[in-house]
């Protein structure tokens, strides 16, 4: 089944058909890559770092000249690689801009792209005003750049399954139309919804897809190496082994690297059935509070502690001050300068922001990744071990680094 909500026009889409079909007329895809600099961005350029592609890919970068750009290139994708030496990358492939200047995709390189991928957001819980600018305003500028772009193949917006809002579930299809505003818990989930459906709306020209992963946590062979986002929470919860939810809770987790390979493929490939895909572990991947829990005090023995206790949200700001004044304690003779103070503002803001989507007990259903033949994603059970090992000498409070930049 062809799903097409916004057809694009008889003509243009016979053009990029055509050029889908025919390598010699379309020649080797010309990748657009934003986000590159960040955890899910970099993944995808280093998956992409040994293909044919690779040397003619241009990355949008924020940096002072373009030999800054390479170097922040490639120390993106050294983060996902074990080898000391991440790929070649060319002056020529880097376009300096910040997506806030309206000028940002005016180079002339970018005419002869086949392929955009639109990973770069502002993406913390803050409700800051970039937000908007970068996530809903700029992609909607990158959208009009390539709107009627005949050699174009494919635009893929990466957005986030979150973005279907509260009050949904417990499994989560692919809606086409995304909840406004009032129905998320953060103005960022809000601003990718906004993005997303404005996309549908205003550019029916486009052929477009957006991918929507769920929570990424980690790398399935390199742990928390690139990124220890998200991780300290489940481990600081796991110490608590107090939460808001019920132990029973799912949380649909898939590692990075997954997600770049899937991405990457859906970007590539010559067909597609759907226009909006989760990148999720869905119904068979995703693992319960209490299966984490159990993980985590198997590994750090404590497994005959007490048993798990769900608590309401009026007691996460003593939890956050406990545990704060513990972790004092207990690194007083630490070297790391400051890393005895934890930020309790910032502790506690964290256990509420995330232990309301933990409340959600969302499953985000896979079945049209699975129809398109790609492989499933991992349990976070299968490499959860691999992130603990890598986190073993980060503080927390630099791991917590990683979700407040
Ligand atoms: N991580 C997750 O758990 C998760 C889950 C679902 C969906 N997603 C989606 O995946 C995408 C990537 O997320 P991520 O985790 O990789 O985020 P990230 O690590 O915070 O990286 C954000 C990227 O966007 C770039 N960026 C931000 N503002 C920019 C601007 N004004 N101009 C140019 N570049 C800018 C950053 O560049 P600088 O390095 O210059 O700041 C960086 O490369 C986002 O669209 C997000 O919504 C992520």
């Amino acid at each position: 089944m062809v799903f097409n909500l916004f057809p694009r026009s008889p003509w243009l889409r016979g053009k990029q058909e055509l050029a889908a079909q025919n390598p010699s007329e379309a020649g080797s895809p010309r990748i657009f890559l934003t986000g590159v600099t960040g955890f899910v961005g970099g993944a995808i350029a280093a998956n992409l770092a040994g293909s044919a592609s690779f040397k003619e890919m241009l990355f949008l970068v924020r940096a002072q000249s373009a030999a800054e750009g390479v170097r922040r290139v490639r120390a993106s994708i050294a983060r996902f690689t074990r080898s000391a030496a991440p790929p070649a990358v060319s002056e020529r492939q880097i376009i300096l801009a910040d997506l806030k200047d309206p000028q940002a995709f005016s180079d002339a390189r970018l005419n002869d792209v086949t392929h955009v991928i639109h990973s770069a957001a502002v993406t913390s819980f803050a409700d800051r005003p970039d937000i908007w600018e970068v996530n809903v305003n700029a992609t909607l500028r990158l959208a009009a750049r390539f709107s009627g772009h005949t050699r174009l193949r494919r635009f893929v917006y990466v957005g986030t399954a979150m973005a279907c809002g509260v009050a949904r579930g417990p499994v989560v299809t692919e809606s086409m139309r995304l909840p406004e505003e009032r129905a998320h818990l953060v103005p960022y989930t809000a601003s990718k919804a906004q993005a997303e459906n404005q996309l549908r709306e205003r550019f029916p020209e486009l052929p477009l897809v957006s991918v929507r992963p769920s929570i990424i946590i980690g790398h399935s062979a390199l742990g928390c190496k690139p990124s220890a986002s998200i991780f300290w929470i489940l481990k600081l919860v796991s110490q608590l082994n107090r939460f808001v939810c019920p132990p029973t809770a799912h949380l649909d987790i898939v590692p990075v690297d997954y997600c770049a390979q899937t991405i990457v493929a859906l970007t590539l490939k010559e067909t597609l059935g759907f226009s909006a895909y989760h990148i999720a572990a869905g119904l068979n991947g995703s693992a319960m509070v209490e299966e984490l829990l159990q993980a985590f005090h198997s590994m750090d023995g404590t497994a005959a502690g007490q048993p798990y206790e769900r608590v309401s949200e009026e007691a996460l700001l003593p939890l956050a001050r406990s545990y704060s004044s513990r972790y004092a304690a207990e690194n007083r003779v630490a070297k790391e300068p400051g890393s005895g103070l934890l930020n309790i503002r910032m502790l506690h803001k964290a256990l509420m922001l995330y232990g309301r989507f933990s409340k959600l007990n969302y499953i985000f259903d896979t079945q049209r990744l699975l129809s398109e033949g790609l492989a499933p994603a991992p349990s976070f059970l299968d490499y959860i071990g691999r992130c603990d090992r890598s986190t073993r000498k980060l503080s927390l409070k630099a791991q917590m680094a990683y979700d407040f930049k």
